[in-house]
C-alpha cells in the first residue's frame, strides 16, 4: 500500500473572529481548537507524517504542540488555502502517497469519518476526494457543483457564486484526500482570478475535472462534524456540539447530568458511575471525579480529583485540590490549591482552605480561613476560627494534632503547633505553641459590673 500523510490547514488569520490571538488556538472546551483534528488524524489513521501549516503566531502554535509528532511548515504571506497546501511540497519531495487535507477552523470531525474517506479514495482509486455534506443553510461554505456522472465538476465559493449555484445545498466540508502526483502539479495550475484573489484549493477540482481525472464526492449525512469556525458565533455552536456530544457519552456511561444545557464539562475531565451532577456546574480540565458523587448546583471545580462518595453541595469552588471518600464539602466552601481533604472530612458554609490539608473526619463547618496548615485526624475547628498564615511578608504554617477542639473564633498566629487532643478556648489568640491535652485561653477575665444599668440611668 502506498503512504499516508496528513495536512492540516491552520494559516489563515481568521480575520472574522475578530480577535489578537490566533483562530486555531481560541479554545473549544478547554482546549485548542486546533487539537481536535490533530487528536482525530493521530486516533483515525497511522499516516506516515501530519504535517500543520501556520502562518499568523507560528511560534505560539508551534509551543502549544510541542509535545506532539508533528511538522510544522510556515506559509508567509497567506495567499489562500491553494497556496497554504503548495507551501509544504518541499517537505513531500519524491513522496507520491495519499495526502488527506484537513482545516484547523474544521475542528469536529469524527476519527472514524477520516478512516472512511481514505478507504472509500482507495477503493475508489480516485484521484481527489472531497468531502461534502447537506445543509439546510449552506451560506459562508463553498457549494459542490456536480456533472452527470457520479463525478463532481467543481467546488464555486459563496462570494462567486451565482444566485442559481447559491440555491446549491450540498457543500464543501473543507476536507479532502488526495494523491500527492496529482496535488502539487494541480496545485501550481491554481490561478487568483476570484473575488477575493487568492489561491483556492478548491480550484483543483475544476483542474482536475478538465484532466479528466478522478474527482469524488464522498458525502457524510451527519453534517454537523463539518461545522466550519469563522466567527465567535460559530464557536459557541462547536461547544454546544462538542458539549453535548461528551455529556452523552457520561449519560450513556451512567452519569446523571440533571440539565445538559447549564453543565459545562470540559473533553479532559472524567465521571465515575452513578454520579449526579446538578444543574450550573462548571467541571474544568484534568479533573477526575469518581463513583457515587453528588455535585450540587453551581459549582466550579478545576483539575482537580474528587474521590468516590463525595458530596459537595451547591456553590463550592475547588482548584487544583483532592477531596477524599466520603467527604462533604460546601455549601459556599472555597478550596484552593494544593490543598487536600480527607476521608469523611466536612468542610462547611463560607470556609476557605489554601494549601492545607485536612485530616479524616475533621470538621470546620462555618465560616474560617484555614491556610498553610496541616490539620490532624477528627479536629474540630470553630465557627469564625482563623489561621493567620501571613504576616505581612511571609507565610507560616500551622500544626494541629489529632483530636484537637478549636473554639470559635480563635486566631491562631503562625508558625504555631497545637498538639494532640488540646483544646483551644473560644476567642483565644494563639501565638505559643500548646502542649498535647492542654487547655489553652487567652482572653481578659470578664467582668461584671453590677447595678451597672440602673447607676447610668440616675446620673443622667
Ligand atoms: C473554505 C473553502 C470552502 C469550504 C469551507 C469549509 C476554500 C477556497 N474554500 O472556505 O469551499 O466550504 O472552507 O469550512 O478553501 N488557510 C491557510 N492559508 C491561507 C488561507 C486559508 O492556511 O492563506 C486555511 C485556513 O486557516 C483554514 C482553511 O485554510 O483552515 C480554509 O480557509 P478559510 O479562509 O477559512 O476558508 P473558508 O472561507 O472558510
Ligand atoms: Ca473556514
Amino acid at each position: 500500500m502506498t503512504g499516508l500523510a496528513t495536512i492540516i490547514l491552520a494559516g489563515g488569520k481568521g480575520t472574522r473572529m475578530k480577535s489578537s490571538l490566533v483562530k486555531v488556538l481560541h479554545p473549544i472546551m478547554g482546549k485548542p481548537m486546533l487539537s481536535y483534528p490533530i487528536e482525530a488524524s493521530f486516533e483515525g489513521l497511522d499516516a506516515d507524517k501530519t504535517v500543520v501549516v501556520v502562518g499568523h503566531q507560528l511560534e505560539s502554535v508551534q509551543k502549544t504542540f510541542s509535545k506532539d509528532p508533528l511538522t510544522f511548515v510556515s506559509q508567509q504571506p497567506q495567499l489562500g488555502s491553494g497556496h497554504a497546501v503548495l507551501c509544504t511540497e518541499k517537505v513531500f519531495r519524491g513522496y507520491d502517497g495519499t495526502i488527506l487535507i484537513l482545516c484547523g477552523d474544521v475542528p469536529l470531525v469524527r476519527p472514524e469519518t477520516l478512516t472512511e474517506l481514505v478507504a472509500f479514495h482507495r477503493h475508489e482509486g480516485a484521484t481527489l476526494t472531497v468531502v461534502t455534506t447537506r445543509l439546510s443553510d449552506p451560506r459562508g461554505y463553498g457549494r459542490v457543483v456536480r456533472g452527470k456522472s457520479e463525478q463532481i465538476e467543481k467546488i464555486i465559493e459563496e462570494k462567486d457564486a451565482s444566485p442559481r449555484e447559491k440555491e446549491l445545498d450540498e457543500v464543501n466540508t473543507g476536507l479532502y484526500c488526495a494523491e500527492a502526483s496529482f496535488l502539487f502539479p494541480g496545485l501550481r495550475k491554481v490561478e487568483t482570478n476570484n473575488r477575493q484573489g487568492e489561491y483556492y484549493l478548491t480550484d483543483l477540482v475544476e483542474i482536475g475535472w478538465e484532466e479528466k481525472q478522478r474527482i469524488l464526492a464522498f458525502e457524510v449525512p451527519e453534517s454537523d462534524q463539518f461545522l466550519g469556525i469563522n466567527t465567535r458565533v460559530d464557536l459557541a455552536r462547536a461547544h454546544d456540539i462538542v458539549g453535548n456530544r461528551h455529556l452523552q457519552r457520561w449519560m450513556l456511561d451512567g452519569v446523571t447530568i440533571i440539565d445538559p444545557k447549564t453543565t459545562y464539562i470540559e473533553t479532559d475531565v472524567t465521571l465515575g458511575k452513578d454520579t449526579v451532577i446538578h444543574p450550573n456546574c462548571v467541571i474544568q480540565g484534568k479533573t477526575a471525579i469518581g463513583r457515587q458523587c453528588v455535585v450540587g448546583p453551581h459549582c466550579l471545580i478545576t483539575n482537580s480529583q474528587i474521590d468516590d462518595g463525595v458530596t459537595l453541595r451547591a456553590f463550592s469552588v475547588i482548584e487544583e485540590s483532592r477531596i477524599g471518600r466520603g467527604a462533604i464539602v460546601g455549601p459556599f466552601s472555597r478550596i484552593r490549591p494544593q490543598s487536600q481533604i480527607f476521608e469523611n472530612a466536612q468542610v462547611g458554609n463560607f470556609v476557605e482552605i489554601n494549601k492545607s490539608s485536612i485530616g479524616k473526619g475533621s470538621k470546620a463547618k462555618h465560616l474560617a480561613y484555614i491556610g498553610d496548615a496541616t490539620l490532624g485526624e477528627k479536629v474540630n475547628i470553630g465557627a469564625g476560627t482563623i489561621f493567620c498564615n501571613y504576616d505581612g511578608f511571609e507565610k507560616h504554617p500551622t500544626i494541629v494534632g489529632d483530636g484537637v477542639f478549636v473554639g470559635s473564633n480563635a486566631e491562631l498566629i503562625a508558625p504555631v503547633k497545637i498538639g494532640d487532643d488540646a483544646i483551644i478556648a473560644a476567642g483565644s489568640t494563639i501565638t505559643r505553641d500548646v502542649p498535647a491535652k492542654s487547655l489553652a485561653v487567652s482572653r481578659i477575665n470578664q467582668k461584671n459590673v453590677a447595678q451597672w444599668r440602673d447607676r447610668r440611668l440616675k446620673k443622667k
